[in-house]
Parts: structure tokens; sequence; C-alpha cells
């Protein structure tokens, strides 16, 4: 995908397409609630169509025209045994949020997915599941999918997580509906908490308290309407491209401000970005607004501590912006980067390095020396979505085009970004 500097201002509106999180959610309790659930602006990415036929295999009816789906529920102890082994894709959610629900069916299933997938960690879910009796294991014995999961009685348990992940928060969560008694999670920081919220609307009882969340068994799920917000995740690519831009004004529609995914833009604020919040509304239990972003220019900044798992998809694209502000950004705290559908603090900097910025890779984040001229250069994305729709935003303000390899892997969580970000470009 070639993608070339822009020398006229963005302006214009977008429509942000649903939440990612939330649409594989809406897709997993309406599976295991009692009656319809509909879901509209769900995201059609390719991970949520995974989700999808994971449980059409479990032989839950779904039909998807578009953004708009009716998922007809079973209940709790409703799924069938897969005939064949469940693919997962690209998805890690799907794996993780699916490995917590198979620990409690009365059935042996197998999840896995592609390349990627094969190599994540998923230590992180098998101990806990294993801590509550799941029967669990990694086929190639190496901590990573295919995950075989068969039969078991599941034991409540009072978990404390070592890292700060809503997969491994809501697969232990799921696995507790199906516990014998109150199944709780402590994690170091808090993480997003669609789980939380989507369980609490479906009707169980979940409760939180400080980094614990608790959640009691054997609900009675109602399938509910979902009306999936934008997703922040993917506004962050329009944001970041309308604050390069000289002279942008850009309006974004209904993007989810959930407050514990909306650091990027606090971050922005902390750089000088000229974003205003307007419509503030509810989307079923989800915050939203439309968001009103103004070029601006940016200066450096640090990025650490609590605020990290709030923006931690958005980081390769702050990455970028800090590579056009002015002065040192530092992104710490934040290993779980080299663990995402690549390497990201390793592909962020190998690319970063590629258009002329000023970048060093460290433990757990970067140290980018921002202000730098960059030009467009030949961008290898290792098929990671996030870091494809981060530089096809560089590319407006870099010189000349910049040429991103598997630039079509952005059909993970945004199949029309491309023709979105044209839109959005005066001709
Ligand atoms: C997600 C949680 C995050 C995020 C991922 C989606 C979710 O992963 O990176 O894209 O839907 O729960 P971790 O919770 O593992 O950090």
């Amino acid at each position: 995908m070639i993608i070339r500097h822009t020398s006229s201002p963005l302006k214009g509106e977008l429509s942000i397409p649903g939440d990612k999180s939330i649409s594989h959610r809406s897709i997993m309790l309406g599976a295991l609630s009692d009656g319809l659930t509909e879901a509209t602006n769900f995201l059609t990415g390719a991970d949520c169509l995974s989700t999808i036929s994971c449980f059409r295999q479990m032989g839950i009816e779904i039909e998807q025209s578009g953004s708009h789906v009716l998922v007809r529920g079973k209940g709790l102890h409703g799924l069938k045994a897969p005939s064949a082994v469940l693919d997962a894709g690209n998805s890690g959610t799907t794996v993780r949020l699916l490995s917590g629900i198979l620990a409690g069916q009365p059935f042996t299933s197998v999840i896995t997915g592609d390349s990627s997938i094969q190599k994540r960690p998923m230590k992180r879910i098998m101990t806990p599941l294993q801590l509550m009796n799941a029967q669990i294991h990694s086929v190639n014995n190496n901590g990573c999918a295919p995950l075989e999961i068969s039969s078991a009685n599941l034991r409540a348990v009072d978990y404390s997580s070592p890292v700060a992940s809503a997969q491994v928060k809501s697969c232990i969560m799921l696995a507790g509906l199906y516990a014998d008694g109150i199944t709780s999670v402590t994690e170091p920081v808090v993480s997003r908490n669609h789980s939380e919220l989507m369980l609490r609307y479906f009707g169980a009882e979940v409760s939180t308290c400080g980094r614990t969340v608790s959640v009691k068994p054997e609900p009675v799920l109602t399938g509910q309407k979902v009306n999936v917000p934008g997703d922040i995740s993917s506004a962050a690519y329009f944001i970041a491209a309308a604050l390069l831009v000289p002279g942008s004004e850009v309006l974004l529609r209904n993007v989810g401000i959930n407050p514990t995914r909306d650091g990027m833009l606090r971050v922005c604020s902390a750089m000088g970005a000229d974003i205003t919040r307007v419509n503030e509304d509810l989307s079923g239990a989800e915050p939203c607004a439309d968001l009103l972003i103004r070029s601006s220019a940016l200066k450096a900044t640090v990025i650490e501590g609590e605020i990290i798992p709030t923006l931690i998809d958005e980081l390769p694209v702050i990455a970028v912006l800090a590579a056009f502000a002015d002065g040192t950004t530092i992104i710490r705290d934040a290993a779980e980067l080299k663990v995402k559908e690549s390497d990201r603090i390793a592909v962020m900097t190998e690319n970063l390095k590629r258009i002329g910025c000023d970048v060093e890779a460290t433990d757990d984040g970067m140290i980018i020396h921002g202000g730098k001229m960059l030009h467009g250069a030949a961008i290898d994305s290792r098929k990671d979505h996030r870091i494809a729709m981060s530089f096809a935003v560089a590319a407006l303000a870099c010189d000349g085009e910049m040429n991103i390899q598997d630039g079509d892997c952005v059909k993970i969580s945004y199949p029309g970004f491309y023709e979105d970000l044209n839109s959005l470009v005066q001709p």
C-alpha cells in the first residue's frame, strides 16, 4: 500500500466503526444468554468475524448483515461441542476470552489461530484457569495455542494477576460464571472494563472494588440490544492524522470514551493537542462522544504507569505523534507491547528509524527524539494492523511516499481504513 504526503489539510467527518473489544463481547455474552441479542455498529473486522465463526461451530445461530448482528442465545449451558478445531485467526481476544468459557463446558475442544497467535503467550490464562481446576494444556507444550480444553468442575478463586490485561481478567471472569462460588481477579493496574460493564448489562452480578473485580456464578443472562460505540483505538489514527497535518479540522462521531480506554486523549492534551469532546452520551453502559480535532503543534511528554493499559493499543500511533513532536518523549512500563500481534517495541523502532526518526528501544518502551524532518520509506508492517495504520498516518506528514508492506492487514480491525483516510484528504 502506497500513501503519499498531503499538502492540503484534512477536513470532514467520519463515523468510527464499532469497538473491537465490545463487538467480541456482544457475541460471547449473546451466545450465553437466553433470547435474542441484537448488536448494531458491530465491527466487521476479521477478528470479530473469527469470534462469530467459533460460536457458530458451537451451535449458536448468528445472523450477520454488515454491522447488524443477531445472536440467538442458548443460555449459559447451551453450547454444543464443536466438531472441528476452533479457529481464532489473528485474534488474541477470541482465544483468551473463549478459553475461559470453554473451561466451563462439559466437552473437549481445541482452539488455535494463525502463525502470530501460535506465538502469543497463553500461560497467563492457563495458570489461573488451572488454579480453577480447569483442564487446559498447550498441545505443543510451548505455552501457546493450540490449546486443548476439556470438561472439569471449576473452583472459584481469588486470583492476583501479574499482568494488567483485560483479556486475562475477562477469561477468568467468564470461567467464573461456571465456578462453585464467587471468583475474584485483582490486577496490578486497572485494565479496560468492558466485560464488567457488559456482564452487568446482561444480568450478571459483578462487583468492582479498586483493582479487584468479583463475579457470582450461574447468572441468568438475558439477550440485549448492544449499540457498539466507535472504537477509540480506530479513532486514534484520525486523531493523529488531523493533529499532524497543518490546517486540519476533523469531526469523529460516536467514539467510545470509557475512562479505561481514553488514555490517548489525555496524552494528546499533555502534548498540546486541540481536541474537544462534544455530545457526550451513554451507549448502553458505555460512555461515548463526538471528537473535534484541530491540527496542533505538539510537544514531547512522558507516558508511564497507570495510564499504560488505557492506551496500550494506541502506543504505536502515539509513537508516530512523538516522532513529529518537539522534544524527547519517553514511553515506559509498556513491556506488554512486545507480546501483541507483533513485538511492537521492536517493529515500531525499526520502522521509525527507516523514516528518519531518532528513536531507541528500551526493555519496556521507547525513547523518541522528535521534531526531525521525516521522509517516506518502505515499512514492514509484519502483518500487524496497528503498525500499518500508524505509518499510513505518518505518511501524510512525511516527505515523499510510504510503501507499507502487507498493508491489507488493516482488515483485522478496520476493513475500510484506507477509504476513510482518503475521504478526509482534500483532492
Ligand atoms: C483487549 C485487551 C487488550 C488489547 C486487545 C483487546 C480486549 O489486550 O490489547 O487489543 O478486548 O480485552 P490485553 O488485555 O492482553 O492487554
